[in-house]
């Protein structure tokens, strides 16, 4: 299927939501037809920014059906997948950057039966999807810093997503790509143009008048 006929997958990110009312929102973000729920785990120290962690996740997921697409940034996600699979994470991501062994902790999370992700800061080298691909389900490439939602998306993102797929592509992977930072209804479109299947949403739907409609728009742009 081209890039255009296919339908972009949308995982909008709680990290705007009101966290005193999250039941609401999550409930809100199923009838409004999202595909996943992006839950942004940071820890203070591998990001400059403190959330949640894996009590918060087994509470959501009380709430909604929908995968919960755990991103984790935190300095050592090895010794929180266990946790993080006992709360109900349909996909857990880790950066490349992490200090722990890549390839033991993708094999940790797979060995529960939950899709393993990678995700690269904007400064990782995209070839470290080369080493990777055969040990992961899914490939994040931020497009902002992480640490905080609301963020400008960095434009040399669109290039990076295409060397990243035409890895994905070349490897015959059937690895997914997301995208996440800065995605609004201006330049979802030119991401998905670049080979990207997931979009990360975060403002962009949580300040939006009406959700269901803005996670239309970004899936069918
Ligand atoms: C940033 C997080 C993102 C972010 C997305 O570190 O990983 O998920 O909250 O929010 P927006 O869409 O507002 O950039
Ligand atoms: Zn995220």
């Amino acid at each position: 299927m081209s890039d255009t006929l296919r339908k972009t997958l949308i995982s909008p990110s709680i990290l705007t939501a009101d966290f005193g009312n999250i039941g609401e929102a999550v409930r809100k973000l199923e009838k409004a037809k999202a595909d996943y729920v992006h839950c942004d785990v940071m820890d203070g120290h591998f990001v400059p920014n403190l959330t949640f962690g894996s009590k918060f996740v087994s509470d959501l997921k009380k709430y909604t059906k929908l995968p919960l697409d755990v991103h984790l940034m935190i300095s050592r996600p090895d010794l929180y997948i266990e946790r993080f699979a006992d709360a109900g994470a349909d996909i857990i991501t880790f950066h490349a950057e992490a200090e722990c062994d890549t390839e033991e902790t993708l094999a940790l999370i797979r060995a529960r039966n939950i899709k393993a992700g990678i995700a690269l800061s904007p400064d990782t080298p995209v070839d470290v999807v080369e080493k990777y691909s055969d040990f992961a389900d899914l490939v994040l490439l931020m497009s902002v810093y992480p640490g905080f939602g609301g963020q400008k998306f960095i434009e040399d993102s669109y290039s990076r997503a295409r060397k990243i797929k035409d890895i994905i592509i070349r490897r015959g992977s059937k690895i997914l790509l997301e995208i996440d930072g800065g995605v609004n209804f201006a330049n979802a479109r030119k991401i998905k143009d670049s080979g990207v299947d997931i979009l990360v949403a975060g403002s962009a739907v949580f300040s939006s008048e009406d959700m269901g409609v803005a996670i239309r728009k970004l899936a069918e742009c």
